[in-house]
């Protein structure tokens, strides 16, 4: 739709960027944290381990003080659980409490809202011997750990997200070194720790309403809109296929605690439909978002898949892997791509909010959105970032169309607010604003230098995404 004037972002706009803990901090086994399951992974060849990270365990006073030069109106982090319950359960670490309260109130000295993320990808290692998300018993694990949250920050923190990209945690756990499961048994194991995530998610939801005085909540699933390669019906169906499997089956859940029927058929069709105690459909009905937080990178497309398909797409986070019979991802040669291989895709973040404003009436705020690119530090201190600069541009332009569509925008965190550790592709791949002076290995001086993209966002922010200009 074409309008003739567009409206202008909310007064109260939350501009902003995210970090996660295991990406950002350092500091792994540091002040009684616990070892959680990224730091036993394997990490992929020529890339860094994660011991120090971008130090911001040591620096995120300096972070936090250049995040508020920016202007930002909130800061999304999220915090280490393994951090706080080394051993995931039992005995808190005070420390690790300290750390946090740290951060907190640096963030309210300037007016920066907290929005904290609960779970980002970093199950403590100590829960992941004892079965990890497939034990029932995770739910209690993650609501025991939420009302330890709530207890200590909830006083000053009323923004929370529960559990970043559940459905990528499920569909390319491999990939994010989360799960090594394979063969006929994967698809159960799978669906049946998505199920306890869902229910550990509704209970800490409800469990939020409880004890924060005017706290809100919400999941932060990875949306992105599935297209058909083609309009023949059968790659209509594809799409469809994908979009339930990828994106509905977890906000479905999230918001109205209804497992989705595509999505559903789907397990019974593997063999993997989740074991659901009496009493689990009663919470997953209880627990309420106030709001929904996505990450979108890009949009996915699909194609028909029969019986003769190949995955032809390999095992990116961003691409789609091939399901026998149900969908199987194909190269859109519409769209541009990133120095990583991920497509560019403005114009499909305006058509997920739409579909995603259309089907749950909730506010929505961009938890991740950004470029992963090799930038380069010049000798006299600076980052030229153009293609950043662009990225972001083109997609703040969509969030100001879909909100005169009539979908209600609560904010924008891309990814990520300092450079940071990727989730396998190491420190080479960077998002942030502000650059972190090391290599893969090399630690060099880990001083924090302004991209040309953080004086950009910086005008964007201070003129409420009105001076979208270079
Ligand atoms: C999201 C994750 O999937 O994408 C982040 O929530 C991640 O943790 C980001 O870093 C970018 O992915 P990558 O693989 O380039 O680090």
């Amino acid at each position: 739709m074409l309008h003739k004037k567009l409206k202008a972002f909310p007064d109260d706009f939350l501009w902003g960027a995210s970090t996660s803990a295991y990406q950002v901090e350092g500091a792994n086994l540091e002040d009684g944290k616990g070892p959680s399951v990224q730091d036993v992974k394997k990490v992929p060849e020529g890339t860094s381990d994660l011991t120090v990270c971008a130090d911001h365990y040591h620096r995120y006073k300096e972070d936090i003080a250049l995040m508020a030069e920016m202007g930002f109106k909130v800061y999304r982090f999220s915090i280490s659980w393994s951090r706080i319950l080394p051993k995931g359960i039992g005995e808190v670490n005070p420390k690790g409490i300290e750390f946090y309260n740290n951060v907190i109130n640096e963030c309210l000295k300037y007016d920066i809202i907290p929005l904290v993320t609960m779970f980002h990808f970093d199950l403590p290692q100590a829960l992941e011997e004892k079965g990890g998300w497939f034990n029932r018993d995770s739910i209690e694990w993650f609501t025991y750990f939420a009302k330890v949250m709530f207890e200590n920050f909830g006083d000053r923190v009323k923004y929370w997200l529960t559990i970043n990209e559940q459905n990528m945690l499920i569909l390319t756990g491999d990939t994010i070194g989360t799960t090594t499961l394979t063969g006929p048994e994967k698809y159960k194991n799978l669906y049946q720790q998505n199920h306890h995530m869902l229910v550990a998610q509704a209970k800490a939801m409800a469990l939020c309403h409880e004890m924060v005085d005017g706290g809100k909540i919400g999941p932060a699933p990875n949306i992105s809109l599935g297209y058909p390669a083609s309009c023949k019906p059968e790659d209509i169906l594809a799409a469809q296929n994908l979009n339930a499997i990828r994106n509905w089956l977890y906000l479905d859940m999230a918001v109205y605690g209804k497992y989705n029927n595509l999505a559903w058929a789907f397990m019974e069709e593997r063999d993997a439909t989740p074991i659901i105690e009496d009493g689990d459909m009663e919470i997953l009905a209880n627990g309420h978002p106030d709001f929904i937080g996505f990450n979108y990178y890009s949009t996915a497309t699909v194609a028909w898949c029969g019986e003769d398909a190949q995955d032809t797409y390999g095992h990116d986070q961003q691409k789609t892997k091939m399901e026998k019979g149900v969908y199987v991802g194909a190269a859109n040669h519409n769209l541009p791509h990133t120095d990583f291989g991920w497509e560019i895709d403005p114009q499909g973040f305006r058509a997920t909010i739409r579909e995603m404003y259309s089907r749950y009436r909730l506010p929505m705020i961009v938890t991740e959105n950004g470029i992963g690119a090799y930038d380069k530090l010049t000798e006299d201190g600076k980052v030229h970032d153009p293609y950043r600069i662009e990225y972001l541009r083109k997609h703040i332009e969509q969030i100001q169309l879909a909100i005169t569509d009539g979908a209600e925008m609560m904010g924008y965190c891309p990814w990520s607010a300092i450079d940071l550790i990727s989730t396998h592709e190491g420190m080479v791949k960077r998002y942030g604003f502000i650059y972190v002076d090391r290599d893969e290995y090399d630690l060099k001086t880990l001083d924090r230098y302004r991209k040309d993209s953080f004086y950009w966002y910086k005008k964007v922010i201070a003129s409420n995404g009105a001076d979208l200009s270079d």
